[in-house]
């Protein structure tokens, strides 16, 4: 009784209440989670000072060295690749096709997509397929992230956003879909992949729950619905690896095909599953890394590259271990990009490379953004680094070693 009185007594109180309930449950989907079954969880990552005081980092940013190439002549091109004759780049775009590119004179050229959707009149509107503009076809258009080529016969797989696996062959054209559903489920977000040598392709699909416009939301959430995938070409069918993963990203095979390595983006590491030898079947850490990685490559010594999005920091620390926190901050009826600002969410650039070991032997920094914002794969091939992005309009290259 007493209670209610009080209430009453204080009319802004009770104003206050009712906003709070308003942004927590945002009948209006307003907010950046308007309308989605957001629930943050804590996700399982190392402590921040922990990570951070044991990272080399490059003070002399000498990523920043790079320079940019085919500048507004690739949009969001993730991941790249080089054929059996060595030629390239392969790039899939954000406007749904792989292209490649055929030297100076050619340039680049369309060389396959992923389904028959795709038209140039829907997915290829000039200045908008190079912005988020393209969100609202992808789905249709497809979204390409991960490629290789298979070395015997030249083919190339593409693990496709929303297409699930692909492949085609070495002249080019419509991708074959190999794997799109798993136990009648559709594969909601196909992410990278990499070849074994008996011919089962590994690749990730990073959540059940959402899909790459929304892969924010998988960070944010914290959730852990990922796969690692087999596909196995004798018998045609796909087997579940590995389950209940954060935001699974890059795959790589080693060199010798014991172990495979995936990035595990939401909890900021590397981990490693033995295929082979005495911990066959099992998982552990590789690495825990500064900030949010995407793919990993092998280079010809048997060493991987990785790229991050860098990095963590203090503040984004709060929230990581508060999952109550995200769910009512991210709740606000404001703007991600205004939110993810005021957290200190502002990336740059850290690619590094590592032994089977997981020992860290070389880290290069573009802390100023000077070459490339938001990295996703690092390829070395032909004397340099090839650095792919998802959401900008150009490669970046360095030579190798500096
Ligand atoms: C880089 O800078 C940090 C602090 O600014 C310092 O502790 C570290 O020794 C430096 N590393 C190198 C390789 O110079
Ligand atoms: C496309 O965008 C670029 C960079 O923002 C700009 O320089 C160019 O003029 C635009 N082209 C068209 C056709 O709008
Ligand atoms: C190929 O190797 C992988 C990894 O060891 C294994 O899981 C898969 O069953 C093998 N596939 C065939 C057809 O032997």
């Amino acid at each position: 009784m007493e209670r209610k009185t009080t209430l009453l007594l204080h009319p802004y109180l009770i104003l206050f209440i009712v906003a709070l309930a308003l942004i927590i449950t945002d009948p209006f989907d307003i907010s950046p989670v308007g309308g989605k079954e957001f629930t943050p969880v804590k996700n399982d990552i190392a402590p921040y000072k922990e990570v951070m005081q044991a990272w080399p980092a490059d003070n002399l940013s000498r990523l920043g060295q790079g320079s940019l190439v085919f500048e507004n002549e690739v949009f969001g091109p993730e991941s790249l690749e080089f054929d059996l004759q060595g030629r390239g780049p392969y790039a899939g775009l954000a406007d749904g096709r792989v292209v490649r590119y055929m030297g100076d004179k050619v340039g680049w050229e369309t060389f396959a997509i992923v389904t028959h959707s795709w038209s140039k009149k829907l997915c290829m509107k000039g200045n908008d397929s190079t912005t988020h503009k393209q969100w609202k076809v992808e789905e249709i258009c497809g979204r390409p992230l991960g490629l290789r080529f298979d070395k015997e016969t030249g083919d190339l797989y593409i693990a496709d956003a929303y297409y699930g696996l692909l492949v085609v062959g070495p002249e080019g054209g419509m991708a074959t879909p190999l794997a799109t559903h798993i136990d009648e489920e559709p594969i909601l977000f196909a992410n990278d992949l990499d070849i074994h040598k008996n011919g089962s392709i590994f690749f990730t699909d990073t959540s059940k729950k959402y899909d790459r416009v929304e892969h924010f939301l998988i960070l944010l959430e914290g959730e852990a619905t990922g796969r690692l995938l087999r596909f196995d070409p004798q018998t045609k069918t796909t087997h579940v690896v590995l389950e209940g993963l954060a935001f699974p990203n890059g795959v790589q095979l080693s060199q010798d095909q014991s172990f495979l390595l995936y990035t595990e983006t939401t909890n900021c590491r590397i981990m490693k599953y033995w295929l082979e030898g005495p911990k066959k079947d099992t998982v552990e850490l590789m690495a825990n890394l500064p900030g949010y990685p995407d793919n990993v490559r092998l280079n010809d010594k048997g060493e991987f590259w990785v790229a991050i999005d860098c990095c963590r920091t203090k503040s984004q620390e709060i929230f990581v271990n508060n999952p109550w926190m995200r769910s009512v901050y991210f709740r606000l009826p404001i703007p991600m990009r205004y939110l993810a600002r005021s957290v200190g969410m502002k990336t740059y650039s850290v690619v590094s490379l590592l032994n089977e070991e997981g020992e860290i032997l070389d880290v290069l920094d573009d802390k100023k953004g000077v070459v490339m914002k938001l990295v996703s794969e690092v390829r070395e091939a032909h004397g340099k680094l090839w650095l792919g992005t998802v959401a900008h309009n150009h490669i970046a290259t360095i030579n190798y070693p500096l």
